[in-house]
């Protein structure tokens, strides 16, 4: 069985899918790719079956020569038996995925994203949504730092 990994945002076509593609292609280029599968999510409807905003698919390819693929879906209770651990980029969609979650039973398995950054003092991953392109290019950065403390966190 894979470990599974589930990204979370706002309205998943920004910073999640951004992190789910980072992070399959550092599991890519280690090998892991049987061991280790990743999803993304927000929690919201707002743009449901959207791909991922082009501004953050330019930042990615700039960037990191990666192609942003995915559609956007909302977060939902079975998600917690789903996925071993859930990342989320910022406190509020940390706080809104534990409201889904009454009873506590799944607390551990959400963590902040940042949590895992080693050169980033940032706590959260900033919503680039209202921003320039400079907003999207400091995600990308953002992201790297933390799928490289991710994915040493889960393979040691
Ligand atoms: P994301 O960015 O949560 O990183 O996907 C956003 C996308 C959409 C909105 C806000 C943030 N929105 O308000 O529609």
């Amino acid at each position: 069985m894979p470990y599974k990994l589930l990204f979370v945002c706002l309205g998943n076509i920004c910073r999640s899918p951004a992190a789910e593609n980072i992070m399959n292609h550092l599991i890519e280029q280690a090998g892991y790719s049987k061991q280790i599968v990743c999803d993304s999510a927000g929690t919201s409807s707002y743009h449901i079956g959207s791909p991922p905003d082009r501004r953050m698919s330019a930042a990615a390819a700039k960037k990191l020569q990666i192609k942003l693929k995915g559609q956007a879906r909302q977060f939902r209770k079975s998600d917690f038996q789903e996925f071993d651990l859930i990342l989320a980029m910022d406190r509020d969609n940390y706080d809104n995925i534990l409201s889904v979650d009454s009873t506590g039973v799944y607390h551990d398995k959400v963590r902040l994203m940042c949590d895992f950054c080693s050169k980033y003092t940032l706590k959260e991953v900033p919503d680039p949504y209202y921003g320039g392109p400079e907003g999207f290019n400091q995600v990308i950065d953002l992201l790297v730092d933390a799928c490289d403390g991710l994915l040493k966190h889960i393979c040691g």
